[in-house]
């Protein structure tokens, strides 16, 4: 199958509202994101979402609606707690775990009797919801196990062959997935960090668990037992100038081409060396994270990585620079 890049304007969006209807899958842009997207109500378009990506069978997917009033035709939210949280946060990067209903087939869900629910705040994956009509349950479009893509070309060079059609809605903004919060229960538990923080979440809920356990078989986020992130060669991470340093001499002595992924207060003094200069605050360095993953391991085979504060959005950051090293 021969598979095109096409820029997201009306005839596109038609384009692959058709092929999704006929039971196809689509890569589609988000502001996190990308995502390979298939109807969610037809369990034989989301087995070759699973089959294209690699995916483990138990683990779950995410479905996308256009807006608030789609929730109820997949989910149950008799507390309103969802809404609530919706209408502050949505459309944008939060993705709510509720009590599914039967419209939902058991292959999105991965067996669970909870679906997870997002709203991309992204105009052109918007519009291509509506046009669908239909919930579209996306993963994020990556081969599973390799960093997520946020350009049409991360998802070309993962998946080429493998799908019709990737609509181009540009750089994603945010860069990292969405936050995952299960309000299925009492409390609201984060199973997966993101831009929307805890502190973000408590200004609007009471009580936020945040999920820290171990990582086991029975994992509340089905998705967290396996690597996720990773590129093509060795990372390692740096919580200092001083320590990157030596790590990149160790790494030239041992006959390696190494990079540094650095944050911009250091890289004064990176002149000489191999670096990519990943921004100041968090969120520059959550968007440029996973494409300075891909750009790195092409032009290198030993990447250190600069950590952030373990905080706020440096606590989702740091989520993902864990996982990308092998970090356990
Ligand atoms: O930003 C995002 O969320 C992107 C874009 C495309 O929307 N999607 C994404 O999907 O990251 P994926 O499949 O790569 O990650 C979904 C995560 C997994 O960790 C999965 O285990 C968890 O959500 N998940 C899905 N359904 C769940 C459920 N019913 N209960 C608990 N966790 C669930
Ligand atoms: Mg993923």
């Amino acid at each position: 199958m021969e598979t095109f890049i096409k820029t997201g304007e009306p005839s596109v969006i038609e384009e692959g509202a058709k092929i999704i209807k006929a039971g196809g899958i689509v890569g589609i842009p988000t502001e996190t994101v990308y995502g390979l997207g298939a109807d969610a109500t037809n369990e034989k378009a989301v087995a070759s979402v699973f089959t294209a990506k690699g995916r483990p069978q138990d683990n779950p997917l995410i479905c996308h609606i256009s807006s608030i009033d789609e929730l109820d035709k997949i989910a149950y939210d008799d507390t309103g707690i969802a809404k609530y949280l919706f209408s502050i946060f949505s459309p944008g990067p939060l993705t709510l775990v509720l009590k599914k209903k039967d419209l939902v087939p058991d292959s999105v869900t991965a067996g669970l009797d909870t679906v997870a629910v997002r709203i991309p705040n992204h105009k052109t994956a918007l519009e291509f919801i509506k046009k669908c009509g239909v919930p579209i349950a996306a993963p994020s479009a990556n081969t599973s196990g390799r960093p997520s893509p946020t350009t049409a070309q991360d998802v070309y060079e993962d998946l080429q062959g493998k799908l019709p059609l990737i609509i181009d809605g540009g750089e994603c903004g945010v860069g990292i997935e969405s936050t995952v919060l299960d309000v299925s229960g009492e409390i609201p538990v984060i199973l997966r960090p993101g831009m929307i923080t805890a502190e973000d979440l408590l200004q609007h809920v009471d009580n936020v668990q945040l999920f820290r356990g171990r990582v086991l078989s029975a994992a509340p986020a089905p998705g967290m037992k396996y690597r996720h992130y990773a590129p093509n060669c060795d990372m390692v991470l740096s919580d200092s100038k001083e320590q990157t340093l030596s790590l990149y001499n160790n790494a030239l002595e041992n006959g390696k081409k190494p990079i540094i992924l650095a944050r911009s207060k250091n890289v004064d003094g990176y002149a000489e060396k191999n670096y990519i200069d990943m921004g100041f605050t968090d969120e520059e360095i959550a968007k440029n994270l996973y494409s300075a993953l891909r750009k790195a391991e092409k032009i290198s085979d030993y990447i250190i990585s600069e950590t952030v504060d373990d905080n706020g959005a440096g606590y989702s950051v740091m989520n993902r620079m864990r996982k990308a090293a092998g970090v356990k």
